[in-house]
Formats: C-alpha cells, sequence, structure tokens
C-alpha cells in the first residue's frame, strides 16, 4: 500500500499510468489493492468529517461501516450522508408512511446506504417500504425519466422522501413535477445538487416559488430540503 502511495504520487502523471500498468501485470491482486485503498480514503474523509460534528462515537462507526459498504458505488459525501442518516431518524420517528423515491441512481449506492440507514436506526420495512430495499421490495427502473415516471406515478403511491440526484436543471424539474405532489404532505424533498449546479438550483428555486415551499437549508447547502408545510421541513442536513 505504501509502495502505491509514495510511487504514484512522486511520479509525473505519463509515467503514473505506465507504473499503475506494469503493477497490475505483475502482480494481479494489485487491482483489489487499488479498490481497497480507494475505499480506505473515502472512509477516512467521512470519519474526518463525522468526528467535527455532535455524534456518539458508536453511532459514528455505525455510519462508517454503512458507508465502507457501499462508498465505491456512491457519488455521495459528507453532507449528503448525513442527511440520509437525518431524514431517516426523523420519518421512523413520525412513523411517515410511504415510499422512498429516487430519481438519479448511477450505480445505486446512495439507495444503498438509505436502505442500510434506514434498517439501522429500526425502521419498519413492512410499513414503509422502500424503493430499493431488500431485494424482493426493490424497484429500479432504468431509462430517461421523461419516458419512465409518466408510467410509473401511479404504481409509486404515497412518497416519504423523494430525493433527486439528476445533477441536471431539466431532470431536477421533470421530476419535480411528476413527483412532487404525492409527496406525503409537510415530509421532505432532498436535492442533492443544489448549491452545486447552477441549472439544478434554478429549477429548484423556481419551483419553490411557484409552490410556495419553504426551504430548509442554506441556499449554498448541498444537500438542499424542502418542503410543503408551513412550518418547512423538520429535517436539516447541516451537522450542528
Ligand atoms: C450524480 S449521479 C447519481 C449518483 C447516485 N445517486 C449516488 O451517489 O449513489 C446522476 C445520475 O442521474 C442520471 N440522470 C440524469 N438525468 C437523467 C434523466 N433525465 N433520466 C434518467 N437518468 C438521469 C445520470 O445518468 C446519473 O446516473
Amino acid at each position: 500500500m505504501s509502495l502505491l502511495k509514495t510511487g504514484v504520487l512522486k511520479t509525473p502523471f505519463c509515467q503514473t499510468k505506465k507504473l499503475a500498468r506494469n503493477l497490475l501485470e505483475t502482480f494481479p491482486q494489485g487491482e483489489m489493492l487499488v479498490e481497497a485503498y480507494r475505499r480506505d480514503q473515502r472512509v477516512r474523509q467521512l470519519r474526518c468529517y463525522l468526528e467535527v460534528g455532535d455524534i456518539y462515537p458508536a453511532e459514528r462507526e455505525a455510519i462508517l461501516r454503512d458507508f465502507g459498504a457501499v462508498c465505491m458505488n456512491t457519488q455521495l459525501h459528507g453532507a449528503g450522508i448525513f442527511n440520509l442518516e437525518f431524514v431517516a431518524r426523523e420519518i421512523i420517528a413520525r412513523g411517515v408512511e410511504g415510499v422512498f423515491v429516487e430519481c438519479g441512481t448511477w450505480r445505486g449506492g446512495s439507495l444503498g446506504l438509505w436502505a442500510r440507514t434506514f434498517m439501522r436506526n429500526g425502521g419498519d420495512v413492512a410499513r414503509c417500504p422502500i424503493f430499493g430495499f431488500p431485494r424482493e421490495r426493490v424497484t429500479i427502473t432504468k431509462g430517461w425519466f421523461q419516458d419512465t415516471l409518466p408510467l410509473k406515478t401511479e404504481a409509486i403511491g404515497k412518497i416519504a422522501v423523494l430525493r433527486l440526484d439528476g445533477d441536471f436543471s431539466e431532470s431536477t424539474k421533470f421530476c419535480l413535477e411528476k413527483l412532487y405532489d404525492q409527496v406525503v404532505s409537510g415530509d421532505t424533498v432532498i436535492i442533492d445538487d443544489y448549491g452545486v449546479f447552477p441549472g439544478c438550483q434554478r429549477a429548484v428555486d423556481e419551483f419553490i416559488a411557484a409552490r410556495s415551499c419553504r426551504c430548509g437549508s442554506s441556499t449554498s447547502m448541498s444537500p438542499c430540503t424542502f418542503s410543503s408545510s408551513p412550518e418547512g421541513p423538520r429535517i436539516n442536513s447541516k451537522l450542528n
């Protein structure tokens, strides 16, 4: 591991690729080591993030374990991960019924993390089925939102948590317009890319203004949460 670290970091980019290729040819387990190293780095980053927060060590370790299991399949970082933790606890505590819907799934890592988080916190999968987990309750739909969502909205029914992670303005706008009215009143919509992609932020701002929703986190935060309830969402993605 240290060989990889020093070798790669001190070598110019063109030689780095060659070094990596040679390493993988002479050392077949190299790929696994590289993956283990990346996984370790991602978990370490999250550990640093969580250590600043007001969280019990045992809870922190549990979050880190769950993240370690999915981290190679998600683009989620600190605030997004913490946000899922808050949302899961909140909807379990309030007994909110409805499904978890994520639009923009990529390799499924954030969906997997949601499922792990929800169940670790004692979520009742039977009462609050998740669009994601366990396997027999999973519904994954491949295709453009514009083609697939219109055929799915009825089957989805009541939504407890709507998480949009489609990056683009059009993707976000379309999903909001198609699914927002199915979100159980007062509960939360999470926009992963708010404050990251200006197009996405604009689409959300326009939607919030048109529907008189309340925004739950500062405008530069990612993720942003908002709600149709007059008090605004009770879930915030900030640590403290
Ligand atoms: C940032 S990735 C999702 C990451 C994932 N939630 C995670 O971190 O585990 C965004 C995904 O949204 C998908 N996407 C964006 N616009 C879409 C659209 N109009 N229809 C279907 N998928 C779309 C992209 O293909 C990509 O897989």
